[in-house]
């Protein structure tokens, strides 16, 4: 089935669009949990760096291979994430597994060393007003930013992941230009990036506009070293995920329980839940790694620390199933037992 909708794609993308495409795109799609950093850093109650820690500690012991796990930006900016290095210095790395944390600037690199990280992911948005309410500058000095972040990490031979945001709409700015987007994925690309992290930061996007968006980044970035970074405000998410995938898309940003959202994006919901996508996945027969047992446990444990049901679904309608399974056995046991006397 994979091979047959390689070759449509490759009949029906732009030729520059189709430069890119991985004709040979793998079976195994590379989840990167962000809840620990996106899930937690909208939080309005403190959570406790022990939760943090034991949170980052069941994701990575379910399977995935990335769990992005706190941010070294201001505290003042974003409070939340004021336990940076108690926590990045607290979890008990598994061997395999990679801890990146998020660095606004040089002075975050430099603390995210001291506290032991080996990863960082810098970030930029595509409108000069995001730019100004995340992280108060222009997109030009955001650049200059981000080229920085990137030689000091990669001077102190860390590896660098970059994100754009708001690349399909802006809370501020409305709609926002694909060859924008385009420009900024090369920036973070020519600057050192590893991989780039596409945000719909407001979840506002569309299988149409994730499509529209990727001809053009794909035009001057392997598909490759692309992931994306879907928000769920329209129930979008899975949608312009599997678009993304026909573009031979193989690596997913995802937050456990569907925890997320960016402070300074209001009305942004959380992120696509990692079930869901984990649970999609799987059924199209892609590897993951992940173990969806201990995803569900780990959902339901944070859920009932958050105090709020799931945003996952497939969470919701897996437990559901499960407990219906149990009243049946337990009336089973029940009937035998009856019979039995
Ligand atoms: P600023 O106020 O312009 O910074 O903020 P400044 O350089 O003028 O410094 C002001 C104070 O902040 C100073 O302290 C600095 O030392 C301190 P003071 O002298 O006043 O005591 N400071 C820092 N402290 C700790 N760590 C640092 C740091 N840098 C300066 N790294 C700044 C500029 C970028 C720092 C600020 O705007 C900021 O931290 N913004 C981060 C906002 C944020 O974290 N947003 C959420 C993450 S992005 C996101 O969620 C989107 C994403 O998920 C993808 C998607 O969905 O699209 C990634
Ligand atoms: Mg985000």
């Amino acid at each position: 089935m994979l091979r047959s909708t390689t070759r449509l794609l490759s009949r029906s993308l732009l030729p520059s669009a189709r430069q890119h495409y991985t004709t040979k795109a793998s079976n195994y799609v590379k989840i990167v949990e962000v809840g620990p950093r996106d899930g937690l850093q909208n939080e309005k109650q403190l959570i406790p760096a022990a939760v943090k820690i034991e949170l980052i500690e069941r994701l990575a012991n379910a399977g995935l291979p990335i769990v992005e796990s706190t941010s070294f930006v201001s505290p003042k900016w974003v409070p939340q994430m004021g336990d940076n290095r108690e926590v990045f210095m607290g979890i008990k790395q598994k061997p395999g597994v990679s801890y990146p944390v998020l660095t606004p600037n040089v002075k975050g690199v430099e603390s995210a060393v001291a506290a032991g990280a080996k990863e960082v992911a810098m970030f930029t948005a595509v409108t000069e007003t995001f730019n100004k309410k995340n992280t108060n500058c222009t997109t030009a000095e955001a650049v200059e930013r981000l080229r920085q972040v990137a030689r000091a990490a990669l001077d102190k031979n860390l590896k660098v992941r970059g994100y754009v945001s708001v690349v399909l709409g802006c809370p501020y700015e409305g709609p926002v230009d694909p060859v924008k987007v385009a420009e900024l994925a090369k920036e973070c690309y020519d600057a050192g990036c590893y991989e780039i992290s596409l945000g719909d930061t407001i979840g506002i996007g569309t299988p149409g506009s994730m499509a529209r968006m990727l001809d053009e980044v794909l035009k001057v970035v392997p598909a490759e070293i692309v992931s994306v970074h879907c928000h769920d405000t329209y129930g979008q998410a899975l949608a312009n995920i599997l678009k993304a995938l026909e573009y031979g898309i193989r690596i997913v940003d995802s937050s456990v329980a569907g925890l997320g959202g960016c402070p300074y994006a209001p009305g942004a919901k959380g992120n696509v839940a990692t079930e869901d996508v984990v649970y999609m996945l799987h059924g199209m027969g892609f590897e993951t790694g992940a173990d969806m047992d201990k995803l569900l446990e780990t959902g339901q444990w944070i859920s009932d620390i958050l105090g709020r049901p799931t945003n996952s679904r497939a969470a919701s309608a897996l437990m559901i199933a499960k407990e219906r399974q149990k009243q049946q056995q337990q009336q089973q046991q029940q009937q035998q037992q009856k019979a039995r006397l």
